[in-house]
């Protein structure tokens, strides 16, 4: 309104005047659409910058991106909280296709011609505060983009990650990188860039019993930029031919963990890199600070299990030379529960407590039917095969969580677990 007003009355207007009356409107015209619009400015001088920010309630944040080179022709701009959802877009006005709404968030911001400074939008509408980290960080023009060959997701790129989880396992899912290209080149085509990238996926772990908000971002941090991902995380698996854009991993109740996944591709002898929007879990469905909102309550039934089952086990280590059957029906109880809880956990789908019940009067069946078989056969192989696959089971199991074995191949872990056993 202000500005057509003002161009008429005066049709030969400088240039810079015109500017400075296109930019008050811009300022009028945005600061009019919501009551409380701060902003805050990241240079991008190498390759990324990083700030904290307490978001106010109800309130949005513009976040303005400088001094971008033209040689770098995307960003990722990343906001992580832990509270409430945010929602971050590409324009003010917030639609379904170029926003994201979450608590792991994250954008590809691409520059045209010789832009330096792009601008996205950041909105709590939230009823409380909430602190946060934005990061950003420069794409590599010839190295992949993360999400750059989205199918799923609602964004046209989509460089976050998402997080689904059932009582035993969270499933990761991300979508396929594309090959970055120049400034307003077209890019590549995702059928020719698919079989090229491979992706390795990096988990990192919060201190346990730690839910507070310090842990949480530096952690987060960590998990930003490829070089800090590599420097002070494990890799998980690495995916090559034909990768699947979904992975399962144990649920560890109570335990903060941060994913994140590398793109990667080699180009001339050289390898090309970028990381997604690392995603965090604390392995439990709806996270609050209350003292009972994430922790694992173990049951009455189940301590008593425990505890009848160590005093047993105190006796059959100690007693155990003179009386046999005791020791059989030891062994064949903790290896009916192991095998019980392994196949219960993975093709029926009960809940955590159901399948540890389950396991339970597995195990007990299992160690009287063990019990029987030596009463009849009376053969000693039967102890042997007891009491070896349970500390096989149990050397295994130490190799596989210490930092000799980075377990990278799941069916390699089985292999060894299995050799060990025999
Ligand atoms: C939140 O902000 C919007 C826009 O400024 C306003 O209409 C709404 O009343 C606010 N809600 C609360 C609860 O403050
Ligand atoms: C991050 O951005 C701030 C604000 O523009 C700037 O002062 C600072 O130097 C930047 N840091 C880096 C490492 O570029
Ligand atoms: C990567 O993240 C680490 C940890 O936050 C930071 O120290 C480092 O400067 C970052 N590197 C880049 C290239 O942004
Ligand atoms: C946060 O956003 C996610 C994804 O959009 C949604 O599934 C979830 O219900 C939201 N949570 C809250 C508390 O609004």
């Amino acid at each position: 309104m202000m500005f057509s007003v003002s161009r008429s009355p005066f049709p030969i207007m400088s240039k810079s005047l015109s500017g400075l009356f296109v930019s008050i409107y811009l300022l009028c015209f945005s600061s009019g659409l919501s009551g409380s619009e701060d902003s805050i400015t990241l240079s991008l001088k190498t390759d990324g910058n990083r700030t904290r920010y307490t978001l106010h309630r109800n309130s949005s944040l513009v976040i303005n991106i400088i001094n971008v080179p033209t040689s770098i022709s995307a960003v990722t701009c990343q906001v992580h909280t832990q509270t409430g959802n945010l929602t971050l877009s590409e324009q003010p006005r917030v639609f379904f296709h170029n926003s994201i709404t979450g608590k792991n968030i994250g954008l590809v911001i691409k520059l045209h011609n010789s832009e330096s400074e792009k601008q996205v939008w950041l909105s709590n509408l939230n009823q409380e505060d909430v602190p946060v980290l934005i990061v950003i960080t420069a794409l590599d023009s010839f190295g992949p983009i993360p999400g750059g060959c989205n199918m799923e997701f609602p964004t046209e790129i989509a460089p976050y990650l998402r997080l689904k989880s059932d009582s035993l396992k969270v499933y990761l899912e991300f979508q396929h990188a594309s090959f970055g290209s120049r400034r307003d080149e077209p890019p590549t085509k995702c059928s020719f860039s698919l079989p090229y990238v491979t992706y390795d996926i990096y988990v990192l772990f919060l201190e346990e019993n730690d839910f507070g908000e310090s842990e949480f971002f530096k952690k987060v941090e960590y998990m930003s930029n490829v070089s800090s991902i590599k420097e002070h995380s494990s890799k998980a698996k690495s995916y090559s031919l034909h990768p699947d854009t979904r992975f399962s991993f144990l649920l560890y109740p109570n335990l903060g963990v941060v994913y994140n996944v590398i793109a990667k591709f080699t180009l001339n002898n050289e390898i090309k890199e970028s990381a997604y929007v690392p995603v965090v879990s604390y392995g439990c469905s709806s996270f609050d600070f209350t003292e009972t909102g994430c922790r694992i309550k173990y049951s009455f039934k189940g301590k008593l299990f425990l505890f009848l089952i160590s005093i047993f086990g105190f006796i059959v280590a100690f007693f155990g030379h003179s009386f046999i059957s005791g020791v059989i029906l030891f062994f064949g109880l903790l290896v009916s529960f192991f095998v019980g809880f392994i196949l219960t956990g993975k093709y029926l789908s009960f809940s955590k407590e159901s399948t540890a019940e389950l396991s339970m009067v597995i195990g007990i069946l299992g160690g009287i039917f063990f019990l029987f078989l030596w009463l009849w056969l009376r053969h000693p192989i039967i102890l042997f095969l007891l009491n070896g696959f349970v500390f096989g089971f149990l050397i295994s199991a130490t190799i596989v969580y210490t930092p000799l074995d980075d377990c990278s191949r799941f069916i390699y872990c089985w292999l060894l677990c299995n050799a060990v056993i025999l």
